[in-house]
């Protein structure tokens, strides 16, 4: 990555990076916080509210049917189910992906490590190729047990698969410098809601980590000597 293109956000990235240490400072925080009754606050304005319908279509119902889910069975998922999922982040011909990207630069790679999957490819890291819709393997998959750590979340079973957006903050930041920054992390969140729905379609159950140990989690994906970022996790499997 050029440094002159946005140092102050490779700044804040190492300042928010989690790590062993810095996680128990975090978990410290997130005890306090669960302590405190909250109620989510809205905007108010004096004037009469126009009252809207809901769509009742399959889209609404699929949205409707989005959760976080932290129990797994031991059931593993499909090759088929697997192909859907990945398909959240697929191109769509040879032009056009499904998600938006920012100056069409794509800076999110999909990586997961597949626990407990009805494949050849389960024990496996993989990497998802956009454009012909495809798996490559990266190396072997630890036991879940042996590396839960590094993927901050408490979980009732194993994920059947644990997906890792990562950002290759070089495709956006040297066009757009601090600014493409913001839209790194904003595509991340595309990437988790268009998962989170092929979940729903598929009735598989998911939870976000935001809470990856970006190096550890790095080592695993081979991308230590890299300048890659560990943006986001998302654990998934049959629901218990
Ligand atoms: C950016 C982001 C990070 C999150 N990180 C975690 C996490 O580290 N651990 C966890 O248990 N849930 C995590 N979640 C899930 C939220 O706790 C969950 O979405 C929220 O409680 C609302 O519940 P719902 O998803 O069932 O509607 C995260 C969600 C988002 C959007």
């Amino acid at each position: 990555m050029d440094e002159n293109k946005a140092d102050l956000f490779r700044l804040f990235w190492e300042n928010s990076k989690l790590n062993k240490q810095t996680s128990l400072k975090l978990i410290k925080n997130l005890i306090e916080d669960a302590r405190t009754f909250k109620t989510i606050p809205q905007i108010f304005y004096p004037s009469e509210d126009l009252f809207l319908k809901k769509p009742k279509d399959r889209l609404a119902y699929i949205m409707s049917q989005r959760k976080s889910t932290r129990e797994f069975s031991s059931v593993p998922i499909s090759e088929k189910q697997l192909g859907s999922l990945f398909y959240a982040f697929a191109q769509q011909n040879s032009t056009k992906r499904l998600l938006p990207s920012a100056g069409g630069k794509y800076p999110i790679e999909v990586f997961a490590c597949l626990f407990n999957v009805k494949s050849k490819l389960n024990k496996k890291i993989v990497y998802y190729n956009a454009d012909n819709h495809s798996l490559s393997i990266v190396t072997n998959c630890p036991e879940w047990n042996e590396i839960k750590e590094f993927f901050g979340l408490e979980l009732e079973g194993e994920p059947a698969v644990f997906f890792i957006f990562v950002a290759i903050p070089e495709r956006t930041v040297n066009k757009y410098g601090e600014r493409g920054g913001r839209f790194i992390l904003i595509e991340t969140g595309l990437y988790a809601q268009s998962l989170g729905l092929r979940l729903a379609n598929e009735n598989i159950g998911g939870v976000i980590s935001g809470a990856l140990h970006d190096d550890e989690i790095k080592k695993l994906l081979k991308l230590q000597n890299t300048d890659a970022l560990i943006t986001l996790g998302f654990a998934c499997g049959n629901f218990k």
